[in-house]
């Protein structure tokens, strides 16, 4: 066999044999709180459109309204001809509500992050990141120029022992951590990061939307700045794409030395411009997020007594059962019994820790969770 054959079919039959291979589904009927898949329907608890806009008609309308003033697509990257209105307004919605001086558009999230580790660090950095990021943070860390240290899961002290008065310093953190749900204790993170050769960058990819009086994630809630803000659109704005808020200089410079930024397409410009309905939804339709609390409520009641329940205060929820063929098999009889949850296993979650990622979103009913906590907790008997 052929030396890339055999990585190839190795690495395949390794995950395999680990109960770690994963598979891709096709949905039917859109990513609601109800879904399709192969003729049978089920309630749909693995989505990250904690806000239920992914299918809002209002939105969908929104979107065919920017299609019919701006035709499909953007035609080229930002720099040369794709940077639109709808863009440039799109920005400014997001740095007035959130309070920065730029915001710069990316087609991802994942591009987002790397874009800002492989463009503002240079090798005297320091780059510390809380050792559960994203991977997609993890990789941009692991591959930019700067030496990367990890902290201990949202361990201040830990963090502070790696500070030190003389080398640049980026601190990086999830605003909401994907997998577990929980919350970075960010004004901490703030106080210990607060020097001129330290900055602090937030990914709230899972806290914009959710948390917040206005809906302004993390930092809205614990009432901190920071000077590098990630937002992603593709979880409660029900979309996709990403910005980058920062002051005007680092959006200068973001704009003029990130590749991700300057080699590559625009978003759709009617996509820009749906966003900006999403923006303004997420920050006035406060109702969803109070239907998420309720709903939370309504979770905590159902399932908190089971072995296995995690008390968060956002939509992500995870229920660890450990070993990953266990959890597949849980997760397989929750869907026999019309329930779509996803089980999460090592590399995505630490060995030993895998769990189903139940997630609500403000388009559940009460009647949805007492029904997913009487299929769990028959799967829960079965093992
Ligand atoms: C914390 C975090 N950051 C970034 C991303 C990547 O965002 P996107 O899906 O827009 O690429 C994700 C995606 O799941 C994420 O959970």
């Amino acid at each position: 066999m052929l030396a890339f054959e055999y990585r190839i079919e190795s690495a395949l039959a390794e995950r395999k044999k680990s109960g770690l291979n994963r598979t891709m589904n096709v949905v039917f009927s859109g990513n609601q709180s109800i879904l399709e898949n192969d003729g049978k329907r089920y309630i749909n608890f693995s989505s990250n459109d904690y806000l239920g806009l992914a299918n809002d008609q209002a939105l969908v309308h929104a979107w065919q309204q920017g299609l019919s003033v701006y035709g499909s697509g953007s035609g080229a990257s930002p720099m040369v001809t794709g940077f639109s209105a709808a863009h440039s307004n799109l920005e400014a919605a997001l740095t007035e509500w959130l309070g920065y001086e730029r915001a710069i558009l990316f087609g991802s999230g994942f591009s987002a992050n790397q874009a800002l580790l492989f463009t503002l660090l240079d090798k005297s950095d320091v780059l510390i990141q809380d050792r559960l990021n994203h991977a997609s943070l993890m990789e941009a860390g692991a591959l930019s120029p700067a030496k990367m240290k990890r902290f201990k899961h949202n361990d201040i002290k830990h963090l502070e022992s790696m500070l030190d008065g003389e080398s640049n310093h980026l601190v990086v953190t999830e605003g909401v951590f994907s997998m577990d749900g929980d919350c970075a204790p960010l004004k901490g993170i703030a106080a210990v990061t607060q020097a001129p050769n330290k900055w602090l960058a937030v990914d709230d990819a899972h806290g914009i939307g959710v948390l917040g009086e206005s809906g302004g994630g993390s930092c809205e809630l614990s009432n901190i700045k920071p000077e590098i803000l990630v937002v992603t659109f593709g979880k409660a704005f029900g979309m996709s794409g990403a910005a980058i808020l920062c002051d005007a200089s680092t959006g200068d410079f973001l704009t003029q030395f990130a590749k991700h930024h300057v080699y590559s397409t625009a978003m759709p410009p009617a996509q820009a411009y749906a966003l900006i309905h999403a923006v303004s939804m997420v920050q006035q339709q406060s109702w969803r997020r109070e239907k998420l609390t309720e709903l939370s409520q309504y979770y905590q009641e159902y399932l908190g007594e089971l072995s296995g329940f995690v008390d968060t205060q956002t939509p992500i929820k995870p229920f660890v059962i450990g070993e990953p063929e266990l959890t597949l098999n849980v997760a397989k009889s929750c869907r026999n019994n019309g329930i779509w949850v996803t089980a999460i296993r090592p590399p995505t979650v630490p060995k030993g820790t895998s769990r189903l990622r139940i997630t609500l979103t403000s388009n559940h009913s009460k009647e949805q969770i007492k029904t997913l906590s009487i299929a769990l907790k028959q799967a829960l008997g079965e093992r």
